[in-house]
């Protein structure tokens, strides 16, 4: 199903949580909604479950007006972080509690609550409790509950985040294949960038209860729309330096580089560390050079500003010493210093 959000604002007085937000989820996709703490994702998530009022503006389910729908209307699963199972219940009892309620026939119900089980694996697990059971257990149990019901939508707070980092990595993919497996709209909301982009088809990025961007992973990664955008995709992340822009040029230390004519001032070049090789278009003096593994993080001065790269760490670098590098594609972001909007054309895709 497709939600939209039109023009919705919320106002908590001394804050506006979610400002003006214009949005369309894609029917059947899996959409991230991803910002950093207190950006309006929770409001946002609530609204339209329909636990939080709008302060003004619509919500709407395939093109119908669900603003003023009750929550438990809507035909909405809803997953939170602390999975808030029922303690006393158990597993099996915890899935068909939703179906129990709508006075489901025993037998559908049971039947039902078998196949979620099987769905998100737990069905070796139904007369557990849930202090019998893992975070990760638990969370495959909350999902199942919120599944039973066949919801439009599948809203998931933060779910992932008070599992340890095995089982979030885990249950990240757990998610995706379960929202592949049902093909239910689902809007997962998580702080973590890293988290977005690997399991979702499009991206949501807030903050201060504004949306910065909307598009597919990737493309947020490679094409950010702002500094934020830029800043908050990426790890290690994105450097930025000041630079004077002038016919045609910027200037990296002694070396010069080309940007769009129609470009000039002081303005921040973005650069990404893994755009970084070695090469022959500038030479910085490494200050320090930490082994990551696979890469080698270097850090060095541009124009007076701290600079992270990551090289391969089969080449041989040494901190105090001069060093030869080059920007693959020349692929320097650049951007407005006050307003942070991008200012340069899109890169093409190689
Ligand atoms: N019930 C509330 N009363 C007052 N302020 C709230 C309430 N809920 C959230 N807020 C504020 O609204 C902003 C957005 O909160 P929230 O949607 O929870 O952010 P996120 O989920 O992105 O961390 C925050 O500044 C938060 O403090
Ligand atoms: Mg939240």
């Amino acid at each position: 199903m497709q939600v939209q959000l039109v023009d919705l604002v919320k106002d908590f007085g001394q804050t506006v949580a979610v400002d003006h937000v214009n949005l369309t989820i894609k029917d059947g996709a899996l959409t991230g909604l991803l910002g950093p703490s207190g950006c309006g994702k929770s409001t946002t998530l609530y609204m339209i479950s329909g636990l939080e009022q709008p302060t003004s503006g619509k919500i709407l389910f395939d093109g119908e007006d669900v603003t003023e729908v009750p929550a438990e209307e809507r035909g909405i699963g809803l997953v939170f972080q602390n999975y808030a199972l029922y303690p006393h219940m158990t597993v099996q009892q915890n899935i068909m509690f939703p179906l129990v309620n709508a006075k489901v026939k025993k037998e559908e119900a049971l039947a039902r609550c078998m196949e979620m089980a099987k769905l998100v694996k737990v069905d070796d697990l139904l007369k557990r409790k849930p202090s019998q059971l893992s975070g990760g257990q638990q969370q495959r149990v909350a999902i199942a509950r919120a599944l039973v019901k066949q919801p439009k939508v599948l809203l998931l707070d933060e779910p992932l985040s008070n599992l340890d980092a095995r089982l979030r990595l885990e249950m990240r993919e757990e998610i995706r294949r379960i929202q592949k497996e049902t093909g239910v709209t689902t809007i997962f909301v998580t702080h973590d960038q890293e988290e977005a982009m690997s399991i979702t088809d499009e991206i949501v990025l807030m903050k201060k209860g504004v949306i910065q961007q909307q598009c597919f992973p990737q493309r947020m990664y490679l094409e950010p729309a702002n500094q934020f955008v830029a800043g908050f995709l990426g790890n290690p992340p994105m450097n930025f330096v000041e630079v004077q822009a002038e016919q045609g040029m910027i200037r990296l230390n002694e070396a010069q580089y080309p940007v769009q004519e129609d470009i000039s001032g002081t303005v921040l070049a973005g650069i990404r560390p893994e755009s970084f090789t070695l090469g022959e278009e500038l030479t910085v003096l490494v200050e320090s050079v930490e082994i990551r593994g696979r890469d080698q993080l270097i850090t060095f001065t541009l124009n007076a500003t701290p600079v992270h790269a990551l090289i391969d760490s089969v080449h041989l670098v040494k901190a105090g010493a001069p060093l030869s590098l080059a920007i693959k594609g020349k692929r320097i972001y650049l951007f407005d210093k006050e307003s942070g909007r991008r200012l340069n054309k899109e890169f093409k895709y190689e």
